[in-house]
């Protein structure tokens, strides 16, 4: 049974600028509705992707790590589609939201979209950050946040 719940799943390790992009997030999806936000960093644990079962939406994101998206994530995707292809169809078709942050040259976009993608529609575009989230990457976090709660309303009103 999905509730009025949006996760927010990220790896953050290096400086925290991942962190505080999806702490923006968060703030987008609390103040857009009355959507519950829960920020889980893969790299404090390892995410199961049953979390997903309840939820509305989901934000993820991910630093630029070598072109790529970070391990902890992508540990994250291997366990989902592990999951996915075990019989559990809660934790796919909820609508997405996509933010990286890198160093300059954020290769790793194409492929997390690319990875990303598959547990469900992506609402607008990967919000994309040089380094840690100034005032404007904050905004296009936050306005991120309530984009996906208003999928995520339309969303759980199609499920009936
Ligand atoms: C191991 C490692 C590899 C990285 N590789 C890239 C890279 O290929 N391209 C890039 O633009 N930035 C790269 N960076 C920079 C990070 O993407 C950037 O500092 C990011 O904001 C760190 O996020 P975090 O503080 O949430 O861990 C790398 C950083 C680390 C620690």
């Amino acid at each position: 049974m999905r509730s009025k719940k949006i996760v927010v799943i990220y790896h953050s390790q290096s400086l925290g600028n991942t962190k505080a992009a999806a702490e923006q997030v968060a703030a987008g999806i609390r103040g857009a509705g009355e959507f519950e936000a829960v920020c889980l960093n893969t790299n404090d644990e390892r995410v199961a992707p049953a979390v997903l079962a309840d939820c509305a939406g989901a934000a993820f994101g991910t630093p630029d790590y070598f072109s790529y998206p970070a391990g902890g994530l992508k540990v994250f995707m291997d366990d989902w589609l592990i999951a996915q292809r075990g019989g559990n169809e809660d934790i796919t078709g909820m609508p997405i939201a996509l933010f990286l942050t890198h160093g300059g040259g954020g290769r790793a976009k194409e492929p997390f979209e690319g990875l990303l993608q598959r547990v469900g529609p992506q609402v607008g575009e990967t919000v994309d950050i040089k380094g840690a989230p100034g005032e404007a990457e904050a905004e296009a976090c936050r306005q991120l946040g309530a984009a996906l709660v208003r999928e995520a309303e339309k969303f759980l009103a199609g499920q009936g």
